[in-house]
């Protein structure tokens, strides 16, 4: 089984990737995470993607058509997810003018966030899930993971709060069982 792991925040000491990193640690044997940095990935254009995708759309988008399954780490900025992963899904809704379907279309995605308040992304969230529904994925399992107050469970990087370490693996556990 092979995940693509895709965080929605840039930022080096980033929770939610920090998120991805303790998913990779928490997966079973025979399932591999793979991170897909989103650095320099451009801005959504219409009249780029007519004249083909750039290198680094194609990319993402093979990475994401190979993968069994998605991993979503989704921050919460002014209430809604981050402009960064709103522009890789917007280029991955599309199958752009060589592929015959958008990566995104049947593929089934888990998602969680985490942010140092005390709402751990509820909102960036159900934004997400509609958003993906309308990009024709399909978000597995029920329930969320709300990191929420994250700067006192992750530390130096690390997911170090043991009942969240539990938590995020049930969930996992959970989506793996229904990819079987
Ligand atoms: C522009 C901006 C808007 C933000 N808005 C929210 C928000 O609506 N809700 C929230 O919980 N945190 C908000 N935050 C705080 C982020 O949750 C925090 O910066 C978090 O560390 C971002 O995720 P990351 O650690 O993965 O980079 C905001 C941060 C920024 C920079």
């Amino acid at each position: 089984m092979h995940i693509l792991g895709i965080s929605g925040s840039l930022r080096r000491a980033s929770f939610n990737t920090a998120l991805l990193h303790a998913a990779q640690e928490l997966m079973p044997d025979g399932t591999v995470i793979t991170i897909h940095d989103l650095h320099d990935l451009p801005l959504f254009d219409q009249d780029v993607e007519a004249q083909g995708d750039p290198a680094l759309v194609v990319a993402l988008k093979d990475a994401v058509t190979q993968a069994d399954a998605l991993l979503l780490a989704c921050p919460e900025y002014n209430g809604g997810i981050t402009g960064v992963l709103k522009n890789a899904i917007d280029w991955l809704s599309r199958p752009g003018v060589s592929r015959d379907a958008a990566p995104l279309a049947g593929k089934r995605v888990c998602i969680m966030g985490a942010s140092p308040g005390v709402t751990g992304t509820v909102r960036a969230q159900d934004q997400l899930r509609l958003i993906l529904r309308r990009a024709g994925a399909v978000v597995e399992p029920q329930g969320e993971v709300l990191v929420f107050q994250a700067h006192t469970k992750i530390t130096d990087g690390r997911l170090s709060d043991e009942r969240t370490r539990d938590f995020l693996a049930r969930h996992l556990n959970h989506f793996l069982e229904i990819l079987a």
